[in-house]
């Protein structure tokens, strides 16, 4: 789960990083009183889960309430990358003497925890990364040892930082590491990191994403969900306990297990081709015990996508046998009744598979096509789906 800057601003506040006063606001009217409140200059910055706000319009330094007013109605509403600007911060102004970056992050090709620090910040990351690969200095993190005093100093110097600022910034990252460990994120990125013209190490924006995994440890991360501006489905889903991803496409699936379902992506891909270029709608895992409640929850979430021209269930029965994944699929388009009207191509195999097909045979449900194989599976929901697009 990304957060919101104001959110990761809160955060690093909580664990003593470093972060200047910010207030959110819904309305230019919300913004100017925020901005009379904080006096002064302020910087008046879009909430969106996205970069590049500053190079989009969404980052205004504004000197006075009025402007504050101004600027927020230009941001609020703004488009940025597809993301729709609800919110902005009032953030307290910065004179700012120097931009770094700072980030660390779970680097899972590498199986360890990485560090990656700039003293030449104001640039984008993955620009610098690219054209000067040696100003960004990357540290691996042991994550038994962490960054302590002396590991953030070392990557302090690695990153080049002069003598007279390594003992400031150190700390600093010390903190930043305690809010990645402490939140279970799997990210911590700022940039920028500054030197403020009254010699503060100061963070001026943040980026946080959280382990979900994890959030059952951690009472707060709850209400940090932005529950509006998720996916409706996804979100139903989740409600739901389902393992659901929205993708693009118009051939709905149902799997049980993540491999199975990832390879039933790959074939409803290659069949597409044949038909019209159709693609997988979603990934949609429902696990061992495919009860019919669970094929009922599955299906109605991926019914109600528009997207979706037809769905393909690919189950291999294992601990739940293919007869009672039949009996779901048959309980569940009951349970749907008129709201069920895409075609079903449904494909079971192992565990009981004579008895399963037989169900859904007795049933005879003019939705439903059952088909032997996988690929030829595939191959009739993607025709399915395109003679239905
Ligand atoms: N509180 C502040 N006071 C003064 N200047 C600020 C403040 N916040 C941001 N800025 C300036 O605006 C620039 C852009 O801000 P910020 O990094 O928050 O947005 P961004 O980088 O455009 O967005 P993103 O990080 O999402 O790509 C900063 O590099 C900094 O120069
Ligand atoms: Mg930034």
């Amino acid at each position: 789960m990304d957060l919101f800057e104001y959110q990761a601003r809160d955060l690093f506040e909580s664990y003593g990083v470093p972060v200047l006063a910010g207030l959110i606001a819904d309305t230019p009217e919300e913004a100017k009183a925020a901005a009379e409140k904080l006096g002064g200059t302020v910087v008046v910055k879009a909430q969106v889960k996205v970069g590049g706000r500053g190079k989009a319009g969404g980052v205004k330094v504004v000197h006075n309430p009025d402007d504050a007013f101004t600027a927020a109605e230009a941001i609020l509403g703004l488009d940025i990358k597809g993301h729709f600007v609800k919110r902005v911060m009032i953030a307290a102004g910065a004179r700012i003497a120097q931009e770094f970056y700072f980030s660390v992050l779970l680097d899972r090709s590498n199986r360890s925890f990485l560090s990656m620090t700039s003293v030449e910040g104001g640039m984008e990351i993955e620009e610098l990364a690219v054209e000067r690969p040696e100003a960004l200095a990357r540290i691996e993190v042991n994550a038994l040892e962490g960054i302590t005093l002396e590991k953030a100093t070392e990557i302090a110097i690695a990153a080049s930082f002069p003598e007279e600022l390594v003992g400031k910034v150190a700390p600093v990252i010390v903190k930043l590491y305690d809010v990645f460990t402490g939140e279970d994120a799997t990210l911590v990125e700022v940039n920028p990191l500054v030197l403020t013209e009254d010699g503060e190490v100061v963070a001026l924006d943040g980026k946080v994403t959280l382990d979900e995994n994890a959030g059952f440890r951690h009472e707060n991360h709850e209400a940090l969900e932005d529950k509006a501006g998720a996916d409706p489905l996804e979100a139903k889903a989740k409600a739901l306990d389902l393992n659901y991803v929205k993708l693009d496409g118009e051939v709905g699936i149902i799997g049980n297990g993540a491999g199975l379902v990832m390879s039933t992506l790959d074939v409803v891909s290659y069949a597409g081709e044949r038909h019209g270029g159709v693609k997988p709608a979603n990934f949609l895992d429902i696990g061992g015990g495919a009860s019919a409640e669970v094929m009922a929850a599955g299906l109605d979430v991926i019914l109600n996508d528009p997207q979706v021209k037809s769905v393909f269930v690919n189950v291999f029965g294992g601990i739940t046998a293919c007869d009672a994944v039949a009996n779901g699929i048959v309980g569940a388009l009951a349970t749907l009744g008129d709201t069920a009207t895409k075609p079903l191509v449904v494909r079971l195999d192992g565990n009981n598979v004579v008895e399963g097909r037989q169900i859904l045979a007795d049933r005879n449900h003019p939705l439903v096509t059952v088909v032997d194989t996988m690929d030829e599976a595939a191959d009739k929901a993607a025709e399915l789906a395109h003679a239905a697009a």
